[in-house]
């Protein structure tokens, strides 16, 4: 079957405390917006056989001029977010249920620095045989825990913990069934996919995520991500 990308970017960006300053999807690094090279990482993959956008229903304008700065039309279904990721998510999956997709990739919009080599990793991952993908990073800093934000209550073990990226990878069926099942449960707190996946048993496969692959969340990573790109093309 063939494959689909889902990337979501209807979120408000106001859980860095931003609210003023917008979503961070439509912020401008490097002359383009954060969404459109995202879009573009996707569109320009030959694997990829149908991208679904979702956006934020004030965000139209936004979009429309966010798109017109990149190239290559291809073919790109744009539909409505809803209040959590997770909405977002269902609502891309289901624009895509006539495609008839063998495997679909969902993706954040503000990972702009998805490569390549890494989308044909997930996909290769799924062909092989796995129901789903997850590119991961060991976590490398000591962690620690404390509930008042003010002391140290503990240290926890970093061995076999991971810091979850996106694109994560499944078989289309199962994330669409599973995501059908987490709405139907009213569970709405899950902050990706694979956790959705997990939730209702199915095995999730780890391969390496991208150091450079950094979800774009607060205004310093805007400048910081803008600064590396005009360096890069100055
Ligand atoms: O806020 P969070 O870290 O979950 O955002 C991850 C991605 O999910 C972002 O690209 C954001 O635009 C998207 N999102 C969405 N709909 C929401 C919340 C977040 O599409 N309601």
């Amino acid at each position: 079957g063939s494959i689909g990308a889902v990337i979501v970017a209807a979120g408000r960006g106001e859980r860095a405390g931003n609210r003023q300053d917008g979503p961070k999807q439509y912020r401008s690094i490097g002359g383009r917006a954060v969404l459109a090279r995202t879009l573009e990482a996707f569109r320009n993959n030959p694997q990829i056989a149908k991208t679904v956008v979702v956006i934020h229903r004030d965000d139209h304008e936004l979009f429309t001029r966010a798109i017109e700065q990149t190239d290559g039309p291809g073919s790109l279904i744009v539909v409505e977010g809803g209040a959590e990721r997770q909405q977002s998510v269902l609502n891309g999956l289901e624009a895509l249920e006539s495609a008839k997709l063998g495997h679909v990739l969902i993706h954040d919009g503000v990972r702009p620095f998805v490569s390549n080599e890494l989308i044909d990793r997930v996909i290769g991952t799924l062909q092989s045989g796995e129901q789903a993908a997850l590119p991961v990073i060991a976590v490398s800093d000591t962690l620690k825990k404390s509930e008042a934000a003010k002391h140290v209550d503990g240290t926890v073990p970093r061995s076999g913990l991971y810091g979850a990226q996106t694109p994560q990878g499944f078989s289309y069926r199962d994330i669409l069934d599973a995501h059908r099942a987490a709405a139907e449960a009213n569970k709405s707190d899950f902050t990706d996919d694979c956790s959705i996946a997990e939730w209702v048993g199915l095995p999730v496969a780890l391969i390496d995520g991208e150091p450079e692959n950094v979800k774009l969340t607060t205004a310093r990573d805007i400048n910081v991500a803008d600064e590396k790109l005009t360096f890069a093309t100055a």
